[in-house]
């Protein structure tokens, strides 16, 4: 990195972006984080509204999050969606500069608290180990404050496109006025950049045959897991929840004795959760084959059952089904960087340059996070399979060190080489950025990388996890293993996380 750094852009103000902003700010750098919601907090903040249906099936990553179902529809002239014409003049401007995220009313956390927090804050005293999407959000939000990343951030603010030009990265804005709805444009320039956009705004729907018919034809019988807010309205339906992952897992639970029959359809996926997991009522049945159409695709009354069959790969059909949520993840996507996407490649075809191919993982990142060609471009929040605040407030930490000049990237060559052997062990795709029962190696890296340079510059070596949080996490890793071996009884730490979480859960009232 031959210039010095002295202004840096963060794009997002989820826990990724606040811990970023805080540490570069307290390293001396001059900070602008863009938000476009109107709060920090990210995927913890719970909006009552969703954002809209992606297309059925999803598009290619660069465009995933903004190809919505209706529009598309519009655009192909089926009548009765709204067009973007008439977007432009009702409350779903709002909606389509800021989506609302994933979050649900009764989301709260699957990592215990006590190894999800910052070097930045602590918990409140009492917090409990499982708690409520609104602790985490207020988490984040008063990081913020303390941390005066709030008052280095522009709100409303969304990035619409970053490039790099000269020694300069572009950044071009764009600011919503809630009240006007008056959208005004800026650009600004940076030294470096840092993405912390997260991963779960591009929802991921499979080509699966006929699913797009049923969609069309039922609109409001099928939906993404993203728009999934609460068990109102499953009360005694037959639903179909597809994937076998954590959105399907905590979705069926919530179900599990307010629906009538809950089906499972899963590939047999490497991160499937064990069937052990999965409340006894969940019926857990193979990958769809199609979704039948026959020659039904009438209106149906709001007590009917879809009036058509699902075809399993194993010939198994499924019938009498009222609801369908895909909780088939979502895609890595960076819209506002779209040059860096090669939309077409497969992930291992992935070039030098390509920052995302199929979505399935990120390219080129020297230890996930500094980009390889150009290291003032760097990712905080990219590893999964992890305690999320804790591991990205260390990658926080790295970057503040190399931005600020204490610690500096090996050469392109190293880094490249680094990336190689990794992509040799893992493989690309999903489990590229899998670290799971890895976090303190992987922070114990960083900062073997770091601390040197901190400490040549008059600075104190920073510590990595410590003895008690390795001692929490070694517990939590044990009750995986249990659970990964399909060992149908629960550990105690197990059964206490999921009674406090049992208690965390109110009766859900009917409308
Ligand atoms: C439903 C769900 C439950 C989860 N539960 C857990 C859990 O229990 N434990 C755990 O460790 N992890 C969990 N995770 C992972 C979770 O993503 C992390 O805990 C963490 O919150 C991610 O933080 P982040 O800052 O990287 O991303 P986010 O929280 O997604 O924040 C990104 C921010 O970037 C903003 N943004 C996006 N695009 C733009 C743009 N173009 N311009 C400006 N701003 C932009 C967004 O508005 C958002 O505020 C969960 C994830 C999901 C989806
Ligand atoms: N705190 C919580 O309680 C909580 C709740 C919800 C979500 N989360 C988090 O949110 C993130 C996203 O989770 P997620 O479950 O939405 O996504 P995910 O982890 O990416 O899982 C997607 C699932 O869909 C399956 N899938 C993908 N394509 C498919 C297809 N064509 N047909 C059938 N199945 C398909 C995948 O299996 P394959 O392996 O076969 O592709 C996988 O089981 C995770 O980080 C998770 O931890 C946390």
């Amino acid at each position: 990195m031959a210039n010095p750094i002295k202004c840096v852009a963060v794009i997002g103000a989820g826990v990724s972006g606040v811990a970023a902003a805080a540490h570069l700010k307290s390293a001396g750098l001059e900070v602008t984080v863009f938000e476009r919601t109107g709060k920090s907090g990210g995927v913890w903040v719970f909006d009552t509204r969703v954002a809209p249906e992606p297309a059925y099936p999803s598009l290619v990553p660069s465009i995933a999050e903004t190809a919505y179902y209706e529009d598309l529809l519009a655009e192909h002239g089926v009548s009765g969606h709204a067009s973007n014409g008439e977007r432009e003049n009702s409350e779903d401007v709002k909606i389509l500069h800021a989506p609302p995220g994933p979050c649900y009313e009764l989301l709260s956390n699957n990592v215990p608290t006590g190894l999800m927090k910052t070097t930045l804050n602590s918990w409140p005293p009492g917090t409990e180990q499982i708690v409520r999407h609104n602790v985490l959000a207020e988490y984040i939000q008063d990081t913020a404050a303390k941390t005066g990343v709030e008052e280095v951030t522009q709100y409303n603010t969304k990035v619409e496109r970053v490039e790099k030009r000269g020694g300069c990265w572009y950044v071009q804005t764009s600011t919503l006025d809630a009240d006007t709805l008056e959208k005004k444009t800026r650009d600004w320039e940076f030294d470096a950049v840092i993405v912390a956009t997260g991963h779960y705004h591009a929802p991921k729907v499979p080509d699966i045959p006929g699913l797009k018919d049923w969609k069309r034809a039922w609109p409001s019988r099928i939906q993404h897991s993203k728009r999934y807010r609460s068990a109102r309205g499953f009360e005694g339906k037959s639903v179909l929840l597809i994937g076998g992952s954590t959105s399907s897992f905590d979705i069926a639970k919530e179900l599990d004795g307010i629906a009538k029959t809950i089906y499972q359809s899963t590939r047999g996926g490497e991160f499937d959760h064990p069937i052990s997991m999965l409340p006894p009522s969940v019926k857990r049945v193979p990958e769809i084959k199609s979704f039948d159409l026959e020659q039904h695709s009438r209106p149906i009354l709001d007590s009917e059952a879809i009036p058509c069959t699902i075809t399993l790969v194993n010939g198994q059909v499924l019938r009498d089904i009222d609801r369908v949520i895909i909780c088939t993840g979502y895609h890595c996507a960076f819209p506002f960087l779209s040059p860096y996407h090669r939309d077409s490649t497969p992930a291992s075809e992935a070039d030098e340059t390509a920052l995302v191919t199929d979505g399935t993982q990120m390219h080129n990142l020297h230890k996930d996070i500094f980009y390889i060609p150009d290291p003032t471009l760097a990712f905080i929040g990219v590893p999964y399979h992890i305690a999320t605040f804790s591991l990205f407030d260390f990658q926080a930490i790295a970057v503040a060190a190399v931005f600020s000049g204490k610690a500096n990237t090996p050469s392109e060559e190293d880094m490249r080489a680094e990336y190689l052997r990794k992509l040799g062990e893992k493989g690309p795709g999903r489990a590229f950025h899998s670290l799971r029962g890895k976090d303190a190696e992987y922070v114990d890296e960083l900062l073997a990388w770091i601390n040197p340079g901190i400490v040549a510059a008059g600075g104190r070596a920073v510590e990595g996890h410590t003895e008690e949080w390795k001692a929490q996490y070694e517990l939590l890793v044990e009750k995986f293993k249990d659970l990964l071996e399909k060992k149908p009884l629960l550990s105690p730490v197990e059964k206490d996380i999921v009674d406090i979480k049992a208690e965390v859960r109110e009766p859900v009232q009917a409308h």
